[in-house]
């Protein structure tokens, strides 16, 4: 456990580029639709876009207030709450992870970060150009936090927040938080957790969990484009940010004027993204009509597909075995591969784009994401077979991706 005292802004953990270099980097690009198995973007149903194309109407137009009501409804439906607020903030994924440690925590409190990865990572940064007392709860890159750990280190600090990764995407581990929820009530401390790359893929019941912020991105198991961070916030989390001793430091984020924009008064708050706001809830009416269960079940029948295909050409699986996130699945690169021409060989030839990993891991991981549209057999297949034959340009040597990810398949 690390604990800094009005901590500073040290940008030490930056993205160091994850760059494909392609063979063909003049090739046209830009009309082509490639199958997208990154952890976020994913691909969009055509539904989704057709909504992209709704004639544009103001923010102000009862067609537009309505869609926001209903969409609104949605996000309860994929965050499993009752939460009156919410909504969605009108910028990506970040903007959800900012806004809540910006608006719960004030001069002088404590928060208590469980630190496993990248994204983790941007929490601590957030919050050190808060300058709050800081307590990182720190593990190994594919590890999960005890959860024991987390409660103590709220306990000792008298921490006004937890903030949590459920799913951190730079390492494939979904973080347990049982428990979490209840023990942060009787501490009188507020439980914040990032959903960005599982809300809609795997199963986060907020209310149950007793989660107070809980956000994510439109762009990823959701299957919307990027651009919105969807959010919802307890009543009690509410009533804390409402009687602040001090105004939220950003006019911009102040999470209790984007509540009133979005609830039955509707007061004015920014021009809302209209078409944008379209195409999400059309993502969520087909998340409401799959059915969150059987969605969930779809991620992980895909995840298992291709995790055996995976470790059928031998390959590793960074992070640990009983934390395996369904929706990033994250493998090492072997010994004498070259990363990056493995990823131009299924970009170029298979239209396929996986990422490689973040920070240190740059060259060492691939992240194959599993979410939402491009969450199908087909695209699970034609990925395996890719990185097959990528390896294989390079002399590795495996085979039988196809044929135990379609034992997955057939074993259902
Ligand atoms: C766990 C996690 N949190 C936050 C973010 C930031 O989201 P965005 O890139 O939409 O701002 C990401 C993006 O990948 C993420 O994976």
């Amino acid at each position: 456990m690390a604990v800094t005292e009005r901590a500073q802004y040290q940008p030490d953990h930056l993205d160091r580029g994850d760059v494909i270099a392609t063979a063909k980097p003049d090739a046209p690009r830009e009309h082509r639709a490639p199958v997208l198995m990154v952890p976020g973007p994913s691909n969009l149903h055509p539904r989704v876009y057709q909504a992209l194309l709704t004639p544009m109407v103001s923010h102000k137009d009862p067609a537009f207030l309505a869609a926001m009501d209903e969409t609104a409804e949605l996000l309860r439906m994929v965050f499993q709450t009752r939460n009156a607020s919410t909504f969605c903030l009108p910028a990506t994924g970040g903007s959800g992870m900012e806004s809540s440690l910006l608006n719960l925590l004030e001069p002088g409190d404590t928060v208590v970060i469980g630190h496993a990865g990248f994204f983790a990572h941007r929490m601590v940064e957030i919050a050190q150009r808060l300058g709050v007392k800081l307590v990182t709860v720190e593990v190994e890159w594919g590890q999960a936090i005890d959860t024991a750990r987390l409660i103590a280190a709220v306990r000792e600090h008298g921490a006004r927040v937890l903030a949590m990764v459920h799913g951190e995407t730079s390492t494939g581990v979904e973080q347990p938080l049982d428990g979490l929820g209840a023990a942060c009530r009787e501490l009188d401390c507020y439980l914040v957790v990032d959903a960005v790359p599982t809300l809609g893929g795997t199963s986060l019941p907020v209310d149950e969990l007793q989660i107070d912020i809980c956000y994510s991105g439109s762009q990823k198991c959701l299957s919307a484009p990027p651009g919105l961070s969807p959010i919802t916030i307890s009543q009690r989390a509410m009533r804390r940010i409402e009687t602040r001793r001090t105004p939220v430091g950003s006019w911009y984020l102040d999470l209790s004027l984007h509540a009133h924009y979005w609830d039955e008064t509707h007061i004015y708050h920014h021009t809302g993204p209209v078409l944008s706001i379209y195409a999400l809830r059309e993502a969520l009416r087909l998340i409401a009509e799959e059915g969150l269960s059987a969605r969930f079940d779809r991620h992980r029948l895909h995840s298992r597909a291709l995790t055996a295909g995976l470790r059928a050409l031998g390959l590793k699986l960074f992070a640990e075995a009983d934390h395996r996130l369904a929706t990033v699945v994250t493998v090492v690169v072997p010994e004498g591969i070259d990363s990056a021409r493995a990823r131009a060989v299924l970009l170029d030839e298979f239209d396929v784009e996986i990422a490689g990993g973040l920070d240190v891991q740059t060259n060492r991981m691939w992240r194959i994401g599993i979410m939402g549209h491009s969450a199908t057999r087909a695209n699970v297949l034609l990925t395996l077979g890719g990185l097959e034959l990528a390896l294989n340009r390079q002399g590795y040597g495996g085979s039988g991706a196809l044929a135990a990810a379609d034992a997955v398949y057939a074993g259902v």
